[in-house]
This record gives structure tokens, sequence and C-alpha cells, in this order.
């Protein structure tokens, strides 16, 4: 083989490489052996420089830096979608379409939108020659060296192509590779990009490709413009060519035949909106017929015949109308940003937490700043960056946190990033408190809501959360918005929440740093409130998940004379916390047991229940992981399967003495 045949060989296998990576999403060559080839070929085109062909894999980076962009005319427009945001707006969309071509079944494409920037690649005889951003759509900027230096960018195409392809799609950067790309950046003191699309079109726009072959840009391909003398009857039928070309196209890309199923597809994404591995900010609708398309034809360059049918945006920018601080049941300062109510991530947003005064410092958020909000899927909302060319040339003052509590006045302290309020009976942290103490995972009062907190507070009604179970009919009804109805409500759902679970009590006293895990955890091990009023930090730190901090944290409470008068009120006033009966110890702790048959003294879910409180875990199925099978009368294959595997077995009357085993 001569060194010339050697190098279209060695070009031949990279370019299949890429194509079965990129493209089919099938590799065959290892890294590895990526590597070695692609070694090999740069040292031959290196010894014998004629041997170096513009669309070798190794021509990836290789332009000048350029002083600017030249203009590009496309030899086809690029159009863009028209959007639609609801699913009446959608179907209005199929109605029109259905409408003006007459009564004759429409299929369409569902594509994902994806958030980059639109380019257009030219290709003549299969070989890449020229690359453009969309521009005005008419007149784009030429980006050839840039686009090259994309990997799923095929520089050379499969066998079959037009003399001319103009072949359309987006150019990103996703996410994974977008939060690596910020990180480094962060590290090496570089500004960092706001969020993927930006980084792409800075990337992309670099004068340097050198600098553009560092960005991790990707690309799928989803239009053509012109087409040589390739002629397609379908949008699917176009896609499958594409792919064929090796032009990367979208695996989540959909023939559909209905509204319905369009409809069905769109929440499918939406619901996985965060799951798929780039941004993407909607979906696109096209007519998949291309004689059908003709016929819809556009207005002002918007086809007919597509619609983008979007998300609810995740960013939408606001104004920063105040900057409060709230003063939280552990007396923590929290500023907060007031803002003008804006629609993000498909509810509407009036205020953001800034967490403390560190992070208002990094962001530098300002009172009247115009900012980036960001609220994806359940995420809480977040300020994502002050909007820096909006602020008044003449500036605006500086956020400071107070050196005193808003709510009570007394000194405030710093502890780390964290501010505190130091007065225990701070209004605001009672408040804070007497919320906790209610919530849902606590005492589960329902009824007892923010308001009528606050004016028990106000109105020096409660002090600790004991003053709840003491107050009269008369003094709830004299609450304002308590009518006979509420407070009968309420005073039924405070007499039930006096048999509560060890666990909730624990985690309604609100210690600092006691999650509902960690309450479990203590009431599992201590088993009453005296208890653990009086376990020593040794006794604390031997919880299983209690680290050093959490356990004095719990000491402090335990050994604060205020802490302990208010449990004792708590139980005084009828609070009756029911200590775990999971058990880490007894013939259950740990096992695997298997029911059989029917048991004449329980239910199959009380014996579930039963062995459950012991921590035990009941399974369906007898395999060596079984520990136990619990026979009852009539048991079959699994009673055989038992014996079979030497698996320990007990009838009711041996399963009812198990169970006494533990009663204390
Ligand atoms: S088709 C005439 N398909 O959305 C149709 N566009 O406003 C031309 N986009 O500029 C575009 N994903 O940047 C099409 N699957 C997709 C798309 C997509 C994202 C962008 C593209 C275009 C804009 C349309």
């Amino acid at each position: 083989m001569t060194e010339a045949e050697r190098a279209e060989e060695l070009r031949r296998q990279l370019r299949e490489a890429n194509h079965r990576y990129y493209v089919l999403d099938a590799p065959t060559l290892s890294d590895a052996e990526y590597d070695r080839l692609f070694r090999e070929l740069t040292q031959l085109e290196e010894a014998h420089p004629e041997l170096r062909t513009a669309d070798s894999p190794t021509q990836r980076v290789g332009a000048q830096p350029s002083e600017k962009f030249a203009k590009v005319q496309h030899r086809r427009p690029m159009m863009s979608l028209a959007n639609v945001m609801s699913d009446e707006e959608l179907a209005e969309f199929d109605a029109r379409v259905h409408r003006l071509l007459g009564d004759e079944p429409v299929g369409y494409v569902f594509e994902p939108k994806l958030d980059g920037l639109a380019v257009t690649l030219t290709y003549e005889n299969g070989r890449f020659v020229q690359g453009a951003t969309r521009g005005d759509g008419q007149l784009g900027e030429d980006v050839t060296a840039n686009l090259r230096t994309i990997k799923s960018v095929p520089l050379q195409l499969q066998a079959g192509a037009p003399s001319v392809l103009e072949a359309r799609g987006e150019v990103f950067i996703p996410k994974a590779d977008f939060a690596r790309l910020n990180a480094e950046r962060e590290a090496a003191g570089e500004p960092t990009f706001v969020n993927p699309r930006n980084s792409a079109a800075g990337s992309l726009r670099q004068l340097d490709p050198r600098e553009t072959a560092k960005r991790p840009l990707s690309m799928f391909f989803y239009d053509v413009g012109e087409t040589g003398e390739l002629r397609f009857s379908s949008h699917w039928e176009k896609l499958a060519k594409m792919k064929d070309l090796g032009l990367r196209t979208n695996p989540e890309n959909k023939l559909v035949r209905s509204l319905d199923e369009i409809r069905a597809h769109y929440a499918d994404l939406l619901r996985r909106r965060h799951d798929v591995p780039y941004e993407i900010d909607g979906t696109v609708v096209k007519v998949d017929s291309e004689d059908q398309r003709r016929r819809l034809g556009s207005v002002s360059r918007t086809p007919r015949w597509a619609v983008a049918y979007k998300f609810p945006a995740e960013e939408e920018a606001t104004t920063v109308e105040d900057i409060q601080v709230s003063v939280g049941r552990t007396g923590a300062l929290t500023p907060v940003a007031f803002l003008t109510p804006v629609h993000v991530g498909g509810v509407t947003v009036a205020r953001a937490t800034l967490h403390n005064e560190e992070e208002v410092r990094r962001k530098d958020v300002r009172k009247g700043d115009r900012i980036f909000l960001r609220r994806a899927g359940d995420v809480i909302p977040e300020i994502v960056r002050v909007i820096a060319e909006a602020r008044p040339k003449e500036g605006l003052p500086e956020f400071r946190m107070p050196t005193h509590c808003p709510a009570c006045g007394a000194e405030v302290h710093r502890e780390g990033a964290i501010t505190r309020c130091t007065n225990l009976s701070c209004p605001a942290q009672l408040h804070g408190r007497l919320r906790h103490f209610a919530s849902r995972g606590a005492m589960d009062i329902e009824g007892l809501g923010d308001q009528t907190c606050s004016q028990l507070v106000e109105r020096g009604l409660v002090k600790t959360p004991a003053d709840l179970y003491a107050l009269t009919r008369e003094q709830w009804l004299g609450l304002e918005r308590m009518g006979d109805k509420s407070v009968d409500n309420l005073l039924a759902a405070l007499e039930r929440s006096k048999q509560t679970s060890l666990r909730r009590f624990i985690y309604a006293l609100g210690i600092r740093l006691v999650g509902e895990a960690t309450a479990r955890a203590l009431a599992l091990q201590f088993q009453s409130v005296e208890r653990l009023l009086d376990a020593t930090l040794d006794e604390l730190q031997g919880v299983r998940d209690v680290g050093p901090e959490v356990a004095e944290q719990i000491h402090d409470f335990t050994q604060t004379a205020e802490n302990r008068e208010a449990v004792r009120r708590l139980l005084a006033a009828g609070i009756q916390p029911a200590p775990e009966v999971v058990l880490a110890r007894g013939p259950f702790a740990g096992k695997t047991v298997v029911l059989t048959g029917s048991l004449a003294g329980y239910s199959r879910e009380q014996a579930k229940a039963e062995i459950e409180r012991r921590g035990g875990r009941v399974s369906g199925s007898v395999s060596r992981k079984t520990d136990l099978v619990v026979a009852g009368g009539d048991s079959g294959s699994k009673l055989k399967k038992a014996s079979e595997l030497g698996v320990r077995v007990v009838d009711e009357a041996g399963f009812h003495a198990l169970l006494q085993e533990e009663q204390r």
C-alpha cells in the first residue's frame, strides 16, 4: 500500500468511526483506537504535506483567526417559526391547516425545539464547503472554520450526496458539557456563561477557530434549503436521507397522524425536559407532506405548515422592587427579593430567596435591578444574574444586612454565612416555630395558618407551642377570620394532634439541624421524650446518622432550661407521643419475610404491618435471600420452595409467638 493509499484508508476509517459515533449512535472503535488512527494520519500528513486534504479529519482546526465574519447569501431563505403557547392555539393551527387543504388527511412530524443557534451548511458533491449563521434569514455570517471544529458536523458526506445541499440545523452545547465548561471558566477566573444557548452562540462567533475548537459544541440537523437534484416527497423521508448522508438527526423526532398524538408527545417531552441531555424550549410541529407544504405556502418568512409549540419559559426578566429580610424559626436572617410578578416555569413568581448576605454580594443584587429569574421544574425560583447593562448609570445602593433583627430589634450575630437574631423570644422566631410545630410533617394541625399564627404572636396569646392547647374557645373566636366552624375544626385538629408519634413530636420541637429523618432515628433510639432529654452528648453521637455537629445542637437544646420547660408543658397539655416500634433488634429486625397461605388471626395487611413495625420487610416470593416463611393454611408452592432452599418456616402459632417476643 502506498502512503497516499494509507492516508486515504485512514481518512475513510476515521470518517466512518465519526459517523457511527455521532449519527448512528453505535460506535465500533474505542477512543484509544480512534486516537491511534488519528495520530498515524497526522504523522503521515506531517511527513507528506501534499497528502493533506481539506476534508481530512485532522483539518478541523487550521484556519487563521479572522478580522470579522464575511457575509453569506443563503441560496434559499432561512425561515422562522410562529409560536403557539397553548393547546388551544395548537388546535387552531391544525384547524387552519385542514381548512386550507380541504378535507384530506394531514400527517405531522413532531420534533424537539432545540434551544441553540440555527446554522446552514453547504455541501458540494458531498464536501463541506461553507457554513453560515441564520443572520436575518437572507444574509448570514460565514462561520465555516468554526463549524468545521464541531465533531458531529461531517466534513464529507456519505455516498449518495447531491451536487449541492444546504443542510440546516441547530448548534448547541449539551447541558453536562455546559456545566463542565462553566466550572472550568470559574476555576480559571473567567466570566461564566448564563446558559447553554448563550455559550453556544458565543462559541460559534469566535474569530479564532482554535477557541471554538475548545468549546463542546454539538449539532442536530432538521431541515434543508437548496437540495440540487435531490427531491423529497415528505419531511420524514428528508430526515431519513439526511441521516443516511451522515447528518445527525434527533432520535426524538416522531411521525404522527393526529393532534392527540402530538399532545401526548408534547406532554411526555415536557415531563422529560430536564432529563434530555440538551436544552429544549418547546417542540416543533411540521406538516410532513412536501406537496401539502407547497400548497400551504408561507407568509412573510414564516411557513404556514409548521409551528413552534413552546414550553412555559423557565427564565424571565423582571425587576427587584425591594430586598427585605425575614427571620425564620431558628433566628436566621434571610434576605428575600420582592419582584414585579412574572410568569415563569408555569407559575407567577413575586419573590425569590437570596439565602444569605454572601449570596447577595456574589450576585450583586440591588433594589431596583433588572434580573433574570429562573424556575425550572419544581425547583424554587432563583435569581440567575443581574442585567448589568440595565442598571442606572448613577448606580444603585448596595444591600446591607441589618445589624439588628428587623422583627424584634435585638442585636444579630454572625455564624459563618448565617446572620442570626440572638433573642429567643423574638416574635418572628416564635411565629416560625409555631408554623413549624403545626406543619404537616410535624404535629399536622390543620387550619393553623400563617395569618392565625401572626395574630397569636402579635396579641401575645402564645409564647410557646404549649400555649396553643390552653387557649379557650372564646379566645380563638376573638381572632380575625375565625368563625364558629373554623374554631370547631381547629379545636378538633388540636385534640387529634395529641395522639402523635414520637418522631413527629421530636421533629415538631424544631431543634436546629434535626429534620424528619434525624427525628425518626432519635425516636427509634430513645423511645421516649424523657430519655431524649436526658441523653448525654456521647449517647447522642452514638445514634445512627447523627454527626457531632447535630449531636451538639440536640444537646444544647435539651440542656436549655426554657426548652425543657416548653417540652414539659406540651406533655402536660396531654400530648402523648407514641414510641416508635420499628425495632433495631428482635426476630424480625432487618429480616425478609414471605407470607403464604391464609392466617386465621391476621389479614395479610395486618400481618405485614406487624412485621414492618418490627423492622422486617415482606416480600412476595421465596428466594435464597428469604429469612423466614410464615405458612398459613393451604400454603402451596412457596412452602415447597422454602423447604428446598432450607429457609426457616413457621406456622401461625409460631408467628404469633415471634410477634410476642418483642412486646414489652
Ligand atoms: S425548523 C421553517 N426545527 O427555531 C422551519 N427549527 O423560529 C425552519 N429550531 O431558527 C426551522 N429546533 O433556530 C426547526 N427542530 C427544529 C428546531 C428549530 C430549534 C429553531 C431554529 C429556528 C427557530 C425557528
